[in-house]
């Protein structure tokens, strides 16, 4: 990944939010824990998502184990190539629509189908889940997703015995999204994984972050997360999800395969060709920590890996 090593001084030095004002916040907004699908507002404009609730019950099976990362950082430090390489895409992202959205499930599945995003959010039933997130580039956040596990979209979807893998592609939109004219990156921006690995309890699609709909930057409206993988696995704004029996080439593996892998899990002991991976630092404080192998949710996950060893599992 063509990436620019961010000085010290460009992030700002504040300690993590302590999870009460988050929590207490919600509560100002009159959700305490309770679901908020009406979360999903027709778009309106920055300000407009501001204000939408998008919360749920917290769920306690996903111990974060490290402070919340501040909003501000959070939603401030992006990686967004649709809006260019810098990490400050707020601005151009807002740009994006966020409603209508619908997402399209197809390909080896017995029922192909378009759902509309906002009905899908009243059929799923939402949860929140504090996650940690560790991108390749050894930097790493802590924050609270509003959303439903992908295994849902499966029963959804129904694959046939001959799908494999999946396929999650993001919306590419050249009236808002500058960086489509950067001809040299294979656009559109498309993830994969295999059908197990979608189906883990840990594979997350979120709609809402800090008790909010996902900002744009962040992958608004809708996103997938792959926790225990290095960051670029999670695509943002997904518009269509594809069931195959072919291993998908994803955007960064197209790009640079010696560098950006099919498998992606986080392991602090296989270096990134150009850099160690044996530590990240943390939004927000700025704070150094040693990595953990899948991002410390092996418990989760290691089991997906049994046999697969001669793969390029961390890469
Ligand atoms: N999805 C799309 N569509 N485009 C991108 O450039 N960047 C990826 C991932 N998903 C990216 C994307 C990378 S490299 C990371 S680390 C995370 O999004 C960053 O998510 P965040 O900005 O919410 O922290």
């Amino acid at each position: 990944m063509p990436i620019r090593i961010p000085r010290g001084w460009e992030l700002p030095e504040s300690a993590a939010t302590p999870e009460h004002l988050v929590l207490g916040r919600r509560k100002a907004l009159g959700l305490g824990g309770l679901i908020a699908a009406g979360a999903a507002l027709p778009w309106q404009g920055a300000a407009a998502q501001e204000a939408a609730p998008m919360a749920a019950m917290r769920n306690p099976a996903y111990r974060p184990e490290r402070a919340l990362t501040p909003e501000k950082d959070a939603t401030g430090y992006n990686n967004y190539y649709e809006f260019g390489s810098s990490k400050n895409v707020t601005a151009a992202a807002a740009r994006l629509p966020q409603r209508p959205w619908t997402l399209k499930l197809e390909g080896m599945v017995d029922k192909p189908q378009e759902l509309g995003l906002d009905d899908l959010l009243k059929r799923v039933s939402l949860e929140e889940r504090v996650l940690r997130h560790r991108c390749v580039e050894a930097w790493a956040m802590t924050v609270p997703w509003t959303g439903f596990p992908m295994a849902e979209l499966l029963k959804l979807a129904g694959p046939q015995s001959g799908a494999k893998f999946v396929e999650f592609h993001t919306v590419a939109d050249r009236a808002v999204m500058p960086g489509l004219r950067q001809s040299w990156y294979p656009w559109p921006y498309v993830e994969g994984c295999t059908l197990a690995e979608a189906a883990n309890e840990l594979c997350f699609m979120a709609a809402g972050l800090y008790g909010k709909p996902v900002p744009a930057q962040n992958g608004g409206p809708i996103r997938v997360l792959f926790p225990w993988k290095y960051g670029f696995k999670s695509g943002k704004a997904i518009t269509t999800i594809r069931f195959t029996d072919k291993r998908p080439v994803s955007f960064w593996e197209q790009l640079q395969p010696t560098e950006y892998g099919f498998w992606a899990n986080v392991n602090p002991e296989v270096p990134h060709p150009r850099w160690s991976q044996a530590h990240e630092r943390l939004l927000g404080s700025n704070e150094r920590v040693p990595t953990k192998l899948f991002n410390g949710y092996g418990e989760f996950v290691a089991g997906l890996y049994a046999g697969l060893e001669k793969e390029r599992l961390y890469l």
